[in-house]
């Protein structure tokens, strides 16, 4: 992939809240907090599990997987707190205009790391 790839308008982000997008095998977790967007793997890395469907912390610019609590920096892609150890992808992105956009160089990245455990 050699060109920028559209993940969804920048509106259709809601502020301080997750959007889930896939492209191709990439399951993304996008976040917008002001006016920041954030891309990181959407699968925790303890459990096949949406981190778009977490909480944002502002304070932190982190998300929290919403089933055992892992917070996860938007930053970086590490786990902040138990029980993941694991860091999940950051994508790089870029805004254009109103649109959201994957950079290519995150589009050779791979799709995700597999979770720790299947529960
Ligand atoms: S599934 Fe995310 S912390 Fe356990």
């Amino acid at each position: 992939m050699t060109e920028l790839t559209r993940l969804c308008a920048l509106d259709d982000i809601d502020p301080e809240a997750g959007l889930r997008v896939d492209v191709g095998e990439l399951r993304i977790a996008l976040v917008r907090i002001d006016d920041d967007v954030y891309a990181i793997g959407d699968r925790c890395s303890h459990a096949d599990v949406s981190l778009a469907d977490g909480e944002v912390d502002v304070d932190d610019c982190a998300i929290e997987c919403p089933k055992h609590g892992s917070l996860f920096s938007l930053t970086t892609g590490e786990p902040l707190s138990m029980p993941a150890v694991r860091p999940v992808p950051v994508y790089s992105i870029e805004v254009v205009g109103p649109d959201v956009m994957l950079r290519p160089a995150a589009a050779d990245q791979a799709p995700d790391v597999p979770a720790q455990e299947s529960s």
